[in-house]
């Protein structure tokens, strides 16, 4: 089955609304034309500016994390429906980061992908194993158990991306070599073929977890990788550019 390569950029907590339209000036003219879809995630602050300057093109926007309910008495939180409005088509959920710092749990994470996919919006589902489960030997065993947790046959395969995020390859500079990521991404396609027959192989899986302009091609050769989650490397808007246009320039 086709699928179109997705190559996402997650900013986490950087830029200001000044320093996105900045960024996303510098950065569209060295996208336009790209082969696969582009997609960039400013924090919260930063997407109505970033929403303003990416209509019309072929960028689009998402947002790092939201919550399940849709309004309510929840001080501090962001629904869906406020996402959708403001012209985000997807949304991070489960990043390591906020599993780590936030106490993210994978039922919290299915609850928001439910809610993000019933107003229209896509949800960005990562998983991924610590340095000390891969040494102890129990990589698969965790995402597996984190695939199982944060779908159900309620998500629609239709309108999901899963990320494959080891954290021990984030921000370190320390990327999961193509051969490593794809026996991982393997398992995960195999995971969704059992809870959405065909549907699954339509799923985009994207890795993640220092990508940069020199790697991103051997990542893209495997048959299961079918893009990346930029941290680091999206912020600048050359190093991102080129990983975006690996094809062209590789
Ligand atoms: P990194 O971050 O590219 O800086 O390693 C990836 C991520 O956390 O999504």
């Amino acid at each position: 089955m086709e699928r179109t390569p997705l190559i996402a950029g997650n900013w986490k907590m950087h830029k200001t609304a000044a320093g996105a339209v900045a960024l996303l000036g510098e950065l569209l003219p060295k996208v336009a034309g790209a082969a696969c879809e582009v997609l960039v995630c400013p924090p919260f602050t930063a997407l109505a500016p970033a929403a303003d300057i990416l209509g019309g093109t072929s960028v689009a926007l998402g947002a790092q994390d939201c919550f399940w309910e849709r309004r309510g008495a929840y001080t501090g939180e962001i629904s869906p429906v406020m996402l959708k409005e403001i012209g985000c088509d997807y949304c991070i959920v489960g990043h390591s980061e906020r599993r780590q710092y936030f106490g993210e749990t994978d039922d919290a994470v299915r609850r928001k992908a439910l809610a993000l996919q019933a107003e229209g919006l896509v949800p960005i589902v990562c998983v991924g194993e610590t340095k000390e489960q891969r040494e102890s030997g129990r990589a698969f065993e965790i995402i597996d158990k984190q695939l199982r947790e944060c779908f159900n046959t309620s998500v629609d395969p239709r309108a999901v991306v899963v990320a494959y995020e080891p954290v021990w390859a984030i921000g370190t500079g320390l990327t999961a070599t193509s051969e490593q990521a794809q026996e991982v991404h393997g398992l995960i396609r195999r995971r969704l073929g059992e809870l959405f027959g065909a549907a699954g192989q339509g799923v985009r899986i994207l890795y993640g977890g220092s990508v940069t302009p020199d790697n991103v091609a051997g990542l893209m050769a495997e048959p299961d990788i079918d893009g990346a989650l930029v941290g680091g490397a999206s912020l600048k808007a050359d190093s991102f550019a080129a990983i975006v246009n690996y094809r062209r320039l590789g």
